[in-house]
């Protein structure tokens, strides 16, 4: 893979959950993502999926190992990584009290776009995820599904070169989340963003990532094209690697 722009090395993040309880939510992960991967991570609930990008983005020091975007060490050079990533986050984050289109300029503002470009992105990115009409609602009376959206296009107004998204489609409807998959297609084709999302929907993944890596109970369990996957584990499809891989159930008994 020429030009890395994440790399791990022997990651591990244990919580400390009271007196000698403990959890490992990353177990000495070791992986690789290049400029305009779409990389999808997958993996059971609890499996680490949410610390790993919590730990990308410099929200969450390693217990161990180390942890490299853009070329950058993720605890000594944040302040280098930090404007040139978005994160949507799985869960809180929107400014309840703002409305849509406000959501999205305030967020574009901390990174340093003036307000007449943010503006312009978020007619947009507004009219792209249906909510131009609603824009000047106050998000606090959005459904679950809206609020989705408004953190999409908040992720994508900063046009950052490498964007973490916590379940993006999560919430937001069929016709929905496959705007926001188109969107996040062409970003990583046409501008060589690098685009590292986690999901539930296995779909989603064959169609959307280039890459798929499995996480399970904190360990990387198996990395590479789903298609790949499919022939090495000879399974008929993404799903079945993965109930495999985490169950040990079907193609991989015996
Ligand atoms: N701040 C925290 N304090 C203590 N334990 C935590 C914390 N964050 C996560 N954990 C634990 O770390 C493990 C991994 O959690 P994580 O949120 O990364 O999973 P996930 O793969 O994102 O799951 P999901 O699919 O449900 O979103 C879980 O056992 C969880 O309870
Ligand atoms: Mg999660």
């Amino acid at each position: 893979m020429d030009d890395i722009v994440i790399r791990t090395e022997n990651l591990s993040k244990i919580f400390e959950k009271g007196k000698k309880k403990e959890v490992t939510a990353l177990d000495h992960v070791n992986l690789e993502i290049g400029r305009g991967e779409v990389f999808g991570l997958i993996g059971p609930n609890g499996a680490g999926k949410t610390t790993l990008i919590r730990v990308l983005v410099g929200l969450l020091t390693p217990t161990e190992g180390q942890a490299w975007v853009l070329g950058k060490n993720v605890v000594e050079d944040i302040d280098y990584i930090r404007p040139r990533v978005a994160l949507l986050p799985q869960e809180a984050g929107i400014y309840e009290r703002l409305t849509a289109r406000e959501n999205i300029v305030y967020y574009g503002g901390l990174y340093g776009i003036p307000e007449d470009e943010l503006h312009r992105r978020a007619d947009r990115l507004l009219d792209i995820v249906g909510l131009r009409e609603k824009e000047d609602y106050q998000v606090k009376g959005f459904s679950g599904g809206m609020k989705r959206k408004v953190l999409v296009a908040r992720a994508l107004v900063i046009e950052p070169e490498v964007l973490f998204l916590d379940e993006p489609t999560t919430g937001i409807d069929t016709i929905g989340a496959r705007v926001v998959r188109n969107l996040l297609k062409k970003l990583s084709s046409e501008e060589k963003r690098t685009i590292v999302l986690t999901t539930h929907d296995l779909n989603e993944v064959s169609e959307l990532c280039h890459r798929v890596g499995i996480l399970n109970e904190g360990r990387l369990v198996a990395t590479g094209k789903p298609s790949e996957l499919e022939e090495k584990y000879k399974a008929a499809n993404l799903e079945e690697v993965f109930t495999g891989l985490v169950t040990g159930e079907g193609v991989f008994e015996g």
